[in-house]
C-alpha cells in the first residue's frame, strides 16, 4: 500500500515534485556553495533539468518503489525549502539510503532534520526497512549533525579515499538498524 501524499510535519510539507518546481531545483543544484562537498555540481541547466526528470518519477512511496523524491517546502509559505530521497528502497537486504539537500535560504533553520525525520520513519514503519544509510563529505559537518540527530550511528570514517573535485576527500557513513530505531520509538 502506498503512503499518502503530501506529508505534513510540524513545519514542512513534504510532496511530490512538480514541473512548476524546475527553477528553485535548477538555482539550488547550480548553486556552488550547496554542492561544494556533493560528487556532483554546480550544475548547469540542462544538466539541472535531467536530474530534474529523474526526481518528477519518483513520486511515490510504496514498498518494492526503489527511488523516492519528495519537495520540502515550508507549511507557513509554501516556499520550496530543498529536497528530501529515499534510494536503494527495493534492494533484497531491505537496506535503504536517504540523503537531503537544502535550498540555501533555509540551511541553520532545522529543516533538513524535521524533514529526513520523516522520511526516516516512514522508511521503518511503511516500507519495512532493515537499515538506513546516509553518508556525507568528512568536511560536510552539518549533513553528518543531521544523521546524528537521526539517532544514526557512525559506522565508518574513509580517510582521503576519493579524488573529488580535484582533491582528496574523505567520507562519512552513518547507520541506523530497525531495532535501533524501534527502541528510539519506546
Ligand atoms: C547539510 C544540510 C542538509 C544541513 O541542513 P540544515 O537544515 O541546515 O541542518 P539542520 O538545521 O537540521 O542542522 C542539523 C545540525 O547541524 C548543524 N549544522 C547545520 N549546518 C552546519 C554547518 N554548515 N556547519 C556546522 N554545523 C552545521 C546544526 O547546528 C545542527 O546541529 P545542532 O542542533 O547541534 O546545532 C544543508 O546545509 C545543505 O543542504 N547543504 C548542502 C547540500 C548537502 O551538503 N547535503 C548533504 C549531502 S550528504
Amino acid at each position: 500500500m502506498s503512503v499518502a501524499l503530501p506529508i505534513r510535519t510540524a513545519s514542512l510539507i513534504l510532496r511530490p515534485f512538480a514541473e512548476s518546481d524546475f527553477e528553485d531545483i535548477a538555482a539550488q543544484m547550480g548553486d556552488a556553495g550547496v554542492t561544494r562537498y556533493l560528487y556532483w555540481g554546480p550544475r548547469t541547466r540542462e544538466e539541472s533539468r535531467i536530474a530534474f526528470e529523474k526526481r518528477m518519477t519518483g513520486n511515490v512511496i510504496a514498498p518494492g518503489v526503489d527511488y523516492i523524491a519528495l519537495v520540502i517546502a515550508d507549511a507557513a509559505t509554501g516556499r520550496f525549502a530543498g529536497e528530501v530521497s529515499l534510494m536503494h528502497m527495493a534492494n533484497p537486504h531491505r537496506n535503504g539510503e536517504i540523503g537531503y539537500i537544502l535550498h540555501p535560504d533555509f540551511h541553520g533553520r532545522g529543516v533538513a532534520t524535521e524533514a529526513a525525520t520523516a522520511m526516516r520513519d516512514i522508511a521503518f514503519r511503511e516500507l519495512g526497512l532493515h537499515r538506513l544509510t546516509a553518508g556525507c563529505d568528512d568536511r560536510n559537518t552539518g549533513s553528518w549533525r543531521v544523521m546524528e540527530k537521526l539517532g544514526m550511528r557512525r559506522e565508518a570514517h574513509f580517510v582521503r579515499n576519493e579524488f573529488v573535485k580535484g582533491e582528496w576527500t574523505g567520507g562519512i557513513i552513518y547507520a541506523m538498524l530497525d531495532e535501533e530505531w524501534r527502541a528510539l520509538q519506546a
